[in-house]
Parts: structure tokens; C-alpha cells; sequence
């Protein structure tokens, strides 16, 4: 069976994160190599391989893909997409999970809408094999967003108080990503009959 090479873009991340603590919690993990801007910014577990890496700096695309069948990554719209995936597939990328939002659902129509359907267009496109991860809100808002308001106005500001959501941890964003990420596909088998598809996460 063929190894598994896992890249890991925005590692340092919220999202990108979970995914790398929940695959070296199991049992076989792949091997992996994160990315992130800026080397000595963050630290990682010295299981991993770490290269520094810029989705918008296509000189350090050979760095982030050399060798690697399966990556994970953020969608970024100033990335030159084209470059980003031909230089994907030509470097044996086979499979790719992208971190896009349920936005493309509700509102495709809206900046966040289109910035990620441009990015699910490129890759579906690439040909590569897929999984879209569509979360709705994510549950580091209320820290990130929500408690530098509660702090300054003791008020907590919210557009559509009324409106029924239920936010979604990192950790479960990427739980089943875990799995389709590291399984080693029977030798019959290709990444994308087992992928392809849309991964809503959202109540
Ligand atoms: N917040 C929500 O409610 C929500 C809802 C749906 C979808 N989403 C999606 O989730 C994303 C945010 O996820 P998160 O909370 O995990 O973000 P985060 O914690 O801010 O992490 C972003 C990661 O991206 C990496 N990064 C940034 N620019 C990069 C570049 N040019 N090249 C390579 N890596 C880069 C950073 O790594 P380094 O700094 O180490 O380079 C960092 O690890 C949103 O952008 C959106 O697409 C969010």
C-alpha cells in the first residue's frame, strides 16, 4: 500500500489545528508536514515535519507539496488558485479537504459566499479528489469576536438575535476528517470514490 503523506496548511490555525492534535492521537497516524507564514511563530509537536509556507507565494509551492498525497487547507482568495493546484497535481497531490463555509449554501451571492464557491470551483475543476468541509459558525467566535465586545461595552452585539444557530467546535469540524484523511485506501480503491462531496455542519 502506498504511504501517506499529509500537508497540513494553517496548522497554527484554529481548525487547522484540531485536525493535526486529533491525527497524532491515533493509532497510526500519517506522516505529516505543517505549514505556517512564519517559521518560530508557533510551535509543533516534533513528530511533524514543519515548512514555512504562503498559499499567496507560489515560490514556496515545491516546499509545500513536494512528496505529499493529501492535503488540508484553508481557502484563501489571494491565492493564485491555478498555479496553486496544477502545481497540487503535478506534485501527486490526490486528495484535498478544503476548509469552506456553509455561506456558499445560504448566501452565495455575498463576499464570503463567493470568495469560497471561487475556491470550491478551482479545485473541483483541478480534477483532484475532494471534500468540502461547510461549517456555519464556528464556536471560537464568542471568544474571538464576542468577548472583546462583552468586555468594552458590557453588551454583546448580535445582528439576528433571534435567529437559531448552533456553533460548531474546531474539534468537530475535523473529526471526520481525520478518518478520510489518514485511511489507507484498499489497493482497488481511489481517494475520490470515497470523497467528492460536501460535509455540512450546521443545525
Ligand atoms: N468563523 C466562522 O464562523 C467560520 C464559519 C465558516 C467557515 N469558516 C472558515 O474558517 C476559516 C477560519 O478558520 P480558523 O478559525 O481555523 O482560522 P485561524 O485560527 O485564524 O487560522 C488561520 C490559519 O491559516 C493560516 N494562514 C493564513 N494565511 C495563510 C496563507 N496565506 N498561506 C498559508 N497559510 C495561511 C495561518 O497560519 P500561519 O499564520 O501559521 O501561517 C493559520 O494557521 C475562515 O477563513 C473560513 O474560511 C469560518
Amino acid at each position: 500500500m502506498a504511504a501517506r503523506k499529509v500537508l497540513i496548511v494553517g496548522a497554527s490555525g484554529g481548525v487547522g489545528g484540531a485536525l493535526l492534535k486529533q491525527l497524532l492521537s491515533t493509532s497510526n497516524p500519517p506522516s505529516i508536514r505543517v505549514s505556517t507564514r512564519s517559521l518560530g511563530k508557533a510551535t509543533f509537536p516534533s513528530t511533524v515535519e514543519v515548512v514555512q509556507g504562503d498559499l499567496e507565494d507560489p515560490s514556496s509551492y515545491p516546499r509545500l507539496l513536494k512528496g505529499i498525497d493529501r492535503v488540508f487547507m484553508y481557502a484563501n482568495s489571494q491565492a493564485p488558485l491555478q498555479q496553486l493546484l496544477s502545481a497540487a497535481k503535478d506534485g501527486g497531490v490526490q486528495y484535498i479537504v478544503l476548509l469552506s463555509s456553509m455561506t456558499v449554501e445560504f448566501a452565495p451571492e455575498s463576499s464570503i459566499g463567493k470568495k469560497h464557491l471561487t475556491i470550491e470551483d478551482a479545485v473541483k475543476e483541478s480534477g483532484i479528489a475532494y471534500t468540502f468541509l461547510r461549517p456555519r459558525n464556528s464556536a471560537s467566535n464568542s471568544r474571538l469576536f464576542w468577548a472583546p465586545i462583552v468586555e468594552k461595552t458590557a453588551k454583546l452585539w448580535i445582528t439576528f438575535p433571534n435567529s437559531h444557530t448552533a456553533p460548531v467546535s474546531e474539534h468537530d469540524i475535523v473529526s471526520e476528517t481525520v478518518v478520510f484523511i489518514s485511511i489507507q485506501f484498499p489497493s482497488r480503491e481511489t481517494a475520490s470514490s470515497r470523497s467528492n462531496r460536501y460535509l455540512q455542519l450546521y443545525l
